[in-house]
Parts: structure tokens; sequence; C-alpha cells
């Protein structure tokens, strides 16, 4: 691939600040390691609100169709909370996803042996965790129809609908048992088939795709509810757990916490194939925008960062460079760097957002 594209949109809140970090870490790949790539950086979000009057305008959105990845940062905070819900920053997030048809995403949770002490759960429980969740990002309660607030007699009703078809369902449990091919060769799909009829559907699509092309991957079912207690208990029983949009949304913000800290943990969010074989893909990391720490500078930027090297790993086809870059991120914490998310009562002095990004700098030169 010659100068593949990217598109950098950094949000809102932290997003622009830890953004600021994996762009750093773009550059030292074209100076020190010959990967080049064109980036252009354009606004998404509450940003792009204020400017057009639209969370995600159509010049980006194109922009992100014809790019090879989008980097995201996050999007929202206070300042748009009273929006109409059409034009909040997270419409536009959810835009991106579904025009650019990101069926898959994957949010792995591992623990690194240097936080394992301070995760809230015991050292024994998470050291050496490494599992993974693909979430299903463009259909389910996110997108379903009806939805909407409307009069019912004397009162309001919140509508919201779970649909998922099989072709939803079968792409994603792909995705997943592709993934596990790579990886513990095991699949352990949740949802509640017990309680509504997609998650019937969910688990017999989940095994007929099993039955037909799987076979040799390990598959289990759990309700998602006994997946998120599994999930505390004992989360080294797990390697890919592939589950609908909201579960996967919530029991990822859980598997967040087994790592030590929401701003440890990246995302790729990716779609079919496209004709060069790559997929279209955007990377972000799972948590928000953080609007109760923004412009402190006590951003953590390992979750954006570590989406870059997932980007290098999925669409730029540069396993061992983004090898690198986490041996880089496993050192540095290695080394005692701790932004102040990682950072107990008792704490040693907290290193700012730059200064993180500057020490996994310094680790990646000397990796060369
Ligand atoms: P959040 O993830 O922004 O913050 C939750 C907590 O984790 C906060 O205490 C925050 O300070 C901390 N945190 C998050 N990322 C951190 C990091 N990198 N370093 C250090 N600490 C970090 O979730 P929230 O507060 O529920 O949501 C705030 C806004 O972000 C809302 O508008 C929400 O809709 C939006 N949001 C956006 C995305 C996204 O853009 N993908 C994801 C989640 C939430
Ligand atoms: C996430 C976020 C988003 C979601 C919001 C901001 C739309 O929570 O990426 O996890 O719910 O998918
Ligand atoms: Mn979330």
């Amino acid at each position: 691939m010659t100068n593949p594209s990217i598109l950098i949109l950094p949000g809102d809140g932290i997003g622009p600040e830890v953004m600021t970090e994996v762009e750093k870490i773009i550059a030292w790949f074209g100076e020190a390691r010959d990967l080049k790539f064109n980036v252009e950086t354009d606004l998404v979000g509450g940003a792009a609100y204020d400017k057009h009057g639209t969370p995600l305008a159509d010049s980006t959105l194109e922009k992100a169709m014809n790019a090879d990845a989008v980097l995201l940062g996050a999007v929202g905070g206070p300042a748009y909370d009273d929006l109409d819900f059409s034009v909040k920053p997270e419409r536009g997030l959810l835009k991106l996803r579904k025009e650019m048809d990101l069926f898959s995403n994957l949010r792995p949770a591992q623990c690194f042996d240097a936080l394992a002490d301070f995760s809230s759960l015991k050292r024994d429980v998470v050291a050496g965790l490494d599992i993974m969740i693909v979430r299903e990002l463009t259909s389910g309660i996110y997108f379903g129809e009806p939805r909407g607030i409307i009069k019912e007699g004397n009162e309001r009703v919140g509508i919201n609908t779970q649909r998922y078809t099989e072709s939803e369902i079968e792409r994603v449990a792909r995705s997943a048992f592709e993934l596990a091919r790579r990886r513990g060769n095991k699949v352990c799909s949740m949802e509640k088939a017990n309680v509504m009829e997609s998650g019937i559907l969910w688990r017999e699509v989940v095994t007929e795709v099993h039955a037909k092309d799987y076979a040799d991957v390990e598959l289990s079912h759990m309700y998602a509810d006994a997946g998120a207690m599994q999930l505390c208990r004992y989360p080294k029983q797990f390697d890919v757990i592939v589950t609908d949009n909201l579960f996967g949304d919530i029991l990822s913000d859980a598997a967040a916490m087994l790592t030590g800290s929401l701003g440890m943990l990246p995302s790729a969010s990716l779609g079919a194939p496209m004709e060069n074989g790559r997929p279209k893909a955007l990377y972000e990391p799972v948590h928000g925008s953080a609007p109760d720490i923004t412009g402190q500078g006590k951003a953590n930027p390992i979750a954006c960062i570590l989406s870059f090297a997932m980007a290098l790993r999925y669409s730029f086809d540069e396993g061992a460079e983004a090898d690198r870059l986490e041996a880089a991120v496993e050192t540095v914490l290695a080394n005692g760097a701790r932004t102040a998310d990682l950072i107990g009562e008792e704490g040693v002095e907290p290193l700012s957002t730059s200064a993180m990004g500057d020490a996994i700098l310094a680790a990646l030169a000397a990796s060369v």
C-alpha cells in the first residue's frame, strides 16, 4: 500500500487531547519506519455541530467513506446535552458507523501485567487477561424501528425496537469465528434467548453458522446477564465474546475495568472487505469525551494509541509494527509511567497526557 490515507476526527472533550498523541506517533512511523500516511483532519460530533449545525457533515462522511482508515477521538459533552436529539454529537458517530456499514466492533480487553494490581479485581483474576468482545454495531435496538417518544392517552411512551435479521447475525458471527481461529479458538455468544425472540434467533443463527463452517472452533452460549457476572468472576474463561449492539456496549465498559481503566481500551469497527481486500474501518477508544477531566492534561492517551495499533494491524497489514507499538506501551507501563487514571489514592506523581505520549515515543525510538 503506498501512502494509505487516514482521516482523523478528533471530536470533542478529551478526543483532541488524546489524538494529538496519536498524531505524534503517526509522524514517528513516517520518519523512523518509512510508513507514510496521507493524513487529513476534520470535525465530528459537537465540534462539527458548532461549525456546520450538524454532527456529521456530508463532506466529512464522504471523506470517511474514501479513507483507508478513520481514527476518531470521542464525541459528546455537557455543552451539547440540550440539543435536539437528531443533532446530538452521538448521532454523528452512529451515522458514521451505519453509513460505513461497520458491523463488527472489535473491543479487546487485555490486562498488561504492570496494571494487574490496579484493576478493581484481584490480580489473579485479571493478570494475563486477553479477551476480545465482538459487538454488533450497525443494528439491534440502536437502529430498530419503530422508535421515538409518543403520546398514549395522557402519558408519554418511549419506544425502541430490538431487531436483527439473519444476515446481520450471520456476518458478525462469522467475523467472531474468524478472529477466534487466530486467537484461542473459542467463541462465547451472549444474548437473552430466555426472554427475547431476537435472542432466540441470534442463538439459532450462530449455532447454524458454526455447524456449517466453523465446527473446529469451540462455541458456547450464555445469557448476557450471566455473562456480565462471569466477566467479573472469572474473565479468563473467555477468548472471543460475540454479542449484540447494546449488550456489547455495556459488557465492553465492564471489561474495561478488568484492565485497570477505561482509558486503556481501544476498538476497531470493521465492515466487509472492499475491492482492495481490506475492510472499511474506523478506530476509536472505547471511552467517551470525559468532560470531568477535559482540558486538564489528565487524559490517558493509551486507548487511542492502541486504536492506531489496531489500524496498523487490520487496515495496513503492518502486524509487526502494531506489535512494536503495543510493546512500547507495555514497556512504559512496566517502567512505572502512569496517567492519573492509573494511580490509586496514595499514588506517585501522574504523567500528563503529552508526557505519556512522549514516553511511548521514546520507547518506540528505543525499539529500532
Ligand atoms: P466517559 O468514557 O467519557 O467517562 C467515564 C469516566 O472515565 C470519567 O470519569 C472519565 O474521566 C474517565 N475516562 C474516560 N476516558 C478516560 C481517559 N482516556 N483517561 C482518563 N480517564 C478517562 O463516559 P461518560 O462520562 O459516560 O460520557 C461522556 C460523554 O462522552 C457523553 O456525551 C457520552 O455520550 C460520550 N461518549 C462518547 C463515546 C465515543 O465517542 N465513542 C463513548 C462513550 C461516551
Ligand atoms: C461507545 C459509546 C457510543 C455507543 C455512544 C457515544 C453512541 O458509548 O462507543 O461505546 O453507545 O455505542
Ligand atoms: Mn459505550
